[in-house]
């Protein structure tokens, strides 16, 4: 069994900052680093570091060699990666001293990944595997429908959100990953409450409140307490979760277990600087201390 993501890969420009700037401001960063990110590879690099074979759908530029590297050696499959002469899409990210960010995103190489490549590359998954994509790329819905129509799990994260994006993919999905925000932004736009949405597994992150996991099987809603850390960079938790989840549930764990598991993947991941390069694996999962 294996996860087949469609989703972005971008080189990542960190900029620690004093406060988040404002318009008209010119403000000097505390310190600068570069890294892998993106929310579609920070979700396959979870989803290999949690033990799935994880096989990474996308786009770089010329210029991206050195991410396919990384990802590879991270465990992520990344034979169905293309080079496209677009430059790789890259984020500048600026964290102030709460570990709060905002991000300034250029898609690049992520929003021009041919439908051919996407049919090929899920050429070689089954009704066992799970699809997963999120809102960096192009081709989600075309892609989605692909993959449902070969009877694999749809499990698609709503970041970043658009309301559009969003609803075109729902009646394809079997698995929803939301934040908080997301989730009322969804609210907005359908008029629906997560749990009366028409998807199988619904899971709405709710950062320091923890997670709820609404099933419609069975009308189950369940709550998971947050891990309690201090947060150091908070970019990359959401991805590092939701890879986590679907990696587990790819391992044959039953959702509940899946969830606690990427909680503190999650967790972990917030008192870390940095985003693919630094996601946790789950030897630091299971070692993580429990709370009580
Ligand atoms: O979710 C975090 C990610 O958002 C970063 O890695 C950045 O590349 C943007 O895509
Ligand atoms: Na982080």
């Amino acid at each position: 069994m294996a996860i087949f993501n469609l989703g972005s890969i971008n080189a990542d420009l960190f900029y620690r900052v004093p406060h988040l700037p404002a318009p008209g401001e010119t403000l000097a960063a505390t310190s600068f680093a570069r890294g892998l990110g993106g929310k579609g590879a920070n979700m396959s690099v979870a989803a290999a570091r949690a033990a799935a074979r994880c096989v990474h759908i996308g786009a770089v530029g010329q210029d991206g060699a050195w991410a396919v590297q990384r990802l590879m050696e991270y465990g992520v499959y990344t034979q169905h990666i293309v080079t496209s002469d677009t430059d790789t899409g890259n984020a500048l990210i600026a964290i102030d001293d709460a570990g709060e960010n905002n991000i300034i995103l250029y898609p690049g190489a992520n929003r021009d990944i041919p439908l051919e490549h996407v049919r090929t590359a899920l050429d070689d998954a089954g009704a066992a595997d799970i699809f997963l994509t999120q809102n960096e790329t192009n081709l989600q819905r075309e892609a989605a429908e692909i993959a449902s129509a070969k009877g694999m799990r749809v499990a698609y994260a709503a970041a970043p959100f658009d309301a559009q994006a969003v609803q075109d993919v729902l009646p394809l999905l079997d698995l929803l990953f939301l934040n908080e925000v997301e989730a009322r932004q969804l609210q907005e736009a359908t008029g629906l409450p997560p749990e009366a949405l028409p998807v199988r597994d619904v899971i709405v992150t709710l950062g320091a409140e923890g997670a709820r996991w609404h099933n419609t099987d069975t009308g189950e809603v369940r709550a998971f307490p947050a891990v309690k850390v201090t947060p150091v960079d908070t970019t990359g938790a959401g991805d590092t979760f939701t890879g986590y989840v679907l990696a587990g549930l790819d391992r044959g764990l039953p959702m509940s277990q899946a969830i606690g598991q990427a909680m503190i993947a999650a967790a972990i991941m917030v008192t870390r600087q940095g985003t693919a390069d630094v996601i946790p694996d789950l030897r630091d999962v299971q070692d993580f201390p429990a709370q009580g």
